[in-house]
């Protein structure tokens, strides 16, 4: 039997999940779902990576409240290693509005609405190869 390369993926526990303790189980739900971490560090970020991180977004009227979010407190960057682990991370992740996501989702199980004009979602996860690619290299420019 051949395999082909497993693809590697960029998580971010943002700073609502920190704040909230949630950074284990994100983490124990991305390996619970048989993905690999192959690295992990926790940082505060500043305007110039997130600027780049979120380029394709600038213009929208939630970019600067996002980054804002962004840079209120520590965020954990990941990334995770398997088998279709793109797509795998962001049905764990759940839809974007914490509300709606489905429950057995990390949004939908943990998240919710906290009356704040931002969005807090708790996870970021790569959404194709080539985002995957890009944010790997802004996060982890080390290799
Ligand atoms: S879009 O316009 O459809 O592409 O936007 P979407 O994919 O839903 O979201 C893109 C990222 O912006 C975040 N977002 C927000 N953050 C804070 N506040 C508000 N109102 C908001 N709306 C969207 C959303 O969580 C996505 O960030 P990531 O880090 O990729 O999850």
């Amino acid at each position: 039997m051949t395999t082909t390369q497993p693809e590697r993926t960029l998580v971010l526990i943002k700073p609502d999940g920190v704040t909230r303790h949630l950074t284990g189980e994100v983490l124990r739900r991305i390996e619970a779902k048989g993905y690999t971490i192959v690295a992990l560090e926790q940082r505060t970020v500043g305007t110039e990576l997130l600027t780049e991180h979120y380029a394709e977004h600038q213009g929208k009227p939630f970019f600067a409240p996002l980054l804002e979010f962004m840079m209120s407190g520590p965020v954990v960057a990941a990334i995770a290693e398997g088998h279709g682990v793109i797509e795998g991370f962001r049905s764990l992740a759940g839809t974007t509005n914490p509300t709606s996501a489905a429950p057995g989702t990390i949004r939908g199980d943990l998240g919710r609405d906290w009356g704040t004009t931002v969005q807090q979602n708790l996870v970021h996860g790569s959404d194709s190869p080539e985002s995957a690619e890009r944010e790997i290299a802004l996060w982890f420019p080390q290799g």
